[in-house]
């Protein structure tokens, strides 16, 4: 993975949950499904492979602005830990929660400040309520089993009496280039409905706003994962087998699913001919309502 300076988009001020689930970096809500879809399966290997082409562009500036005025952040599904180390480096100490024995222990690795890791699920946060002043959760909300009581459990565990206090998401936004592919070729294949992380913003957003941080702000951000080989049929290769197994490590139709995305891949690098993106928005919601 590798990191670049930050070029912050405006943020929007002052939205509200339904101004979140209407805007276009969430919704349009006309076209946000009703219910979720369900946790996405995330392949150890599929995962690593995954952050090796990751270029995070201004995510980690993002949580870093984000958490500055802050000295008791929790990352919620910390995964290999580049975003607790960047918090932790700079504030001192992060404590990250993360299910899975060995993304924590990659966690524990951390030489950059301290991280301090707890083993456990985002639906059932292993600390008392208002323990910290900070929580965010990157990229989680999709693979969990229940996001909106995640949501509140992520509310519950942030102090809404401290006025510097926020709960901060990043998902992808609705022309993310790698769902879209995704939700093309592979989703149909394994039958399940949709990914739509929007609509998990917007979740998100109405069981923070119930719980006290009703105040929001929306920021864009540009991820993508790179493909440097020269050659066209080395990059379609590549990405084939990285997009299949991001979600699908393991599935019995995976083989097809790589199969099926050679000619959408192919499309894809002919206009973007090294890089998918991983366009993302940023949800920031603070104590209060708006005024
Ligand atoms: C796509 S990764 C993102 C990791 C990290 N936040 C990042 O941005 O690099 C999703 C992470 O969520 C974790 N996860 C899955 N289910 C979870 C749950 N119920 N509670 C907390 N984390 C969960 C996974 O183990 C994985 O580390």
């Amino acid at each position: 993975m590798t990191t670049r300076e930050p070029v912050l988009s405006a943020p929007t001020r002052g939205l509200t949950a339904t101004e979140v689930r209407e805007h276009p970096w969430c919704g349009p809500a006309d076209r946000m499904p009703t219910r979720y879809r369900g946790p996405h399966g995330l392949g150890r290997d599929g995962w690593v492979n995954f952050v090796t082409r990751l270029e995070r562009g201004e995510e980690v500036a993002i949580i870093r602005a984000a958490v500055a005025d802050n000295r008791r952040v929790l990352d919620v599904g910390g995964g290999t830990g580049e975003i607790a180390r960047a918090v932790a480096a700079q504030v001192g100490r992060c404590t990250a929660v993360e299910p899975h024995a060995d993304r924590v222990a990659s966690l524990q690795d951390s030489g950059h400040g301290v991280v301090d890791v707890h083993p456990g699920h985002a639906e059932s946060l292993p600390f008392e309520d208002g323990a910290f002043d900070a929580v965010y959760a990157t990229w989680v909300l999709p693979y969990v089993d229940d996001p909106e009581r995640a949501a509140r459990e992520m509310a519950r565990v942030c102090d809404a009496s401290d006025p510097g206090a926020k709960v901060v998401l990043i998902g992808g936004s609705p022309d993310n280039e790698l769902v879209s592919v995704l939700n093309e070729v592979c989703v149909p294949l394994a039958g399940e409905e949709p990914d739509h992380q929007g609509y998990l913003l917007a979740t998100a957003a109405a069981a923070f706003a119930d719980s006290g941080f009703g105040r929001f702000s929306l920021h864009r951000t540009e991820a993508a994962l790179h493909f440097p080989e020269p050659s066209v049929d080395e990059r379609v290769d590549a990405a084939c087998a990285v997009l299949g197994d991001f979600w699908y490590e393991g599935h019995p139709r995976v083989e097809e699913m790589r199969e099926a995305l050679r000619p959408r891949v192919h499309r894809h690098f002919r206009h973007r001919p090294h890089a998918i993106g991983d366009q993302a928005t940023v949800l920031v919601a603070r104590p209060g309502t708006p005024s």
